[in-house]
């Protein structure tokens, strides 16, 4: 049985830009599908999904991500094994344009499971993980709202969440291939204008990342200040696990936690050891897609 979700993030969707999100959606499942459909492993479907999502601007990830306070680019990745339950993750990395293949590298290469800034980006030199210019990851789009939150004496990402500005959130995908194994990733700018040096949920291990063989796999958007508080993502794989509930409850299950006991803002991708497919948000909007050889053609949906 093979299987595999995508999100490109929960947030406030405009109207014109919900093309470019399934687009965007669309062109990463495919190139994650063809991976599963061609014997290829989860993990393999995960980072190359993900990849695609990392070039596009239209996401929060890679390339076109949101700007910080110091006018940087700061990039947060997770990818987790569900069959080893072996983990990777960077935080705070910059000009890396695919963070979850460094992410990737530190699961496979080395003995930890979270690198952040210098250090991580030292790994990725040792392991030629291609750099690139500031430039490669700016978009003007985000150049321009980065310049009119200057502006505002009292920014926070709540607000952003919330639904008050319109904007794109992180990426993620989780996968299910023909041996049963399941894997999960998730990669982000973060939120805009965040301080220098600031970590979110997606590189957090359990909170914007989770999988495990014997229950399924979950990725995880929007606000991380709050995801990081509820431990979102184990809790939610928890949920399947010990109250023996669907994928789709427990994916409800998760945002209502995420609502009712911090004030989040979020959405999640949730995908079970059967192959079978929850989502849930509470933000005006989440991009997602999804595929199984149980089904005649992809889900699109924004
Ligand atoms: N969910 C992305 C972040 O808060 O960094």
């Amino acid at each position: 049985m093979k299987s595999i979700i995508v999100h490109g993030g929960a947030w406030d969707i405009p109207d014109d830009m919900l093309d470019e999100h399934r687009a965007g959606v669309s062109n990463a499942l495919t190139t994650g599908w063809d991976i599963l459909k061609n014997s290829g492993g989860a993990l393999d479907a995960v980072e190359a999904a993900i990849n695609i999502m990392e070039d596009d601007p239209t996401f929060d990830a890679g390339r076109g991500s949101f700007v910080n306070m110091a006018g940087q680019i700061e990039l947060d990745a997770s990818i987790m094994d569900g069959r080893t339950m072996r983990a990777g993750a960077v935080a705070a990395v910059r000009n890396i344009l695919h963070p979850v293949t460094l992410a990737r590298a530190v699961m496979d290469k080395s003995e930890h499971v979270l690198l952040v800034s210098d250090g991580a980006m030292r790994f990725a030199h040792e392991q030629n993980i291609p750099f690139c210019g500031a430039d490669d990851l700016l978009v003007g789009r985000e150049f321009e709202r980065w310049k009119e939150i200057q502006t505002r004496p009292a920014y926070s990402g709540k607000e952003a969440f919330a639904g008050n500005t319109p904007a794109r959130d992180t990426v993620g995908c989780v996968a299910l291939d023909d041996n049963g194994n399941i894997a999960s990733g998730t990669s982000t700018g973060g939120t805009p204008n965040k301080y220098p040096g600031r970590v979110g949920d997606s590189p957090i291990i359990g909170c914007g990342t989770y999988a495990v063989n014997s229950v399924g796999g979950v990725s995880t958007t929007g606000w991380g200040e709050a995801i990081i508080k509820v431990v979102l993502a184990k809790s939610i794989i928890d949920a399947i696990d010990m109250m023996k509930i669907t994928p789709e409850d427990a994916a409800q299950h998760g945002i209502s936690i995420l609502h009712s006991r911090v004030e989040g803002y979020g959405g999640v991708i949730v995908l079970t050891k059967n192959g079978k497919f929850g989502t849930a948000f509470n933000t005006p909007r989440m991009a997602r897609a999804y595929m199984s050889d149980e089904m005649s053609e992809p889900v699109v949906v924004v």
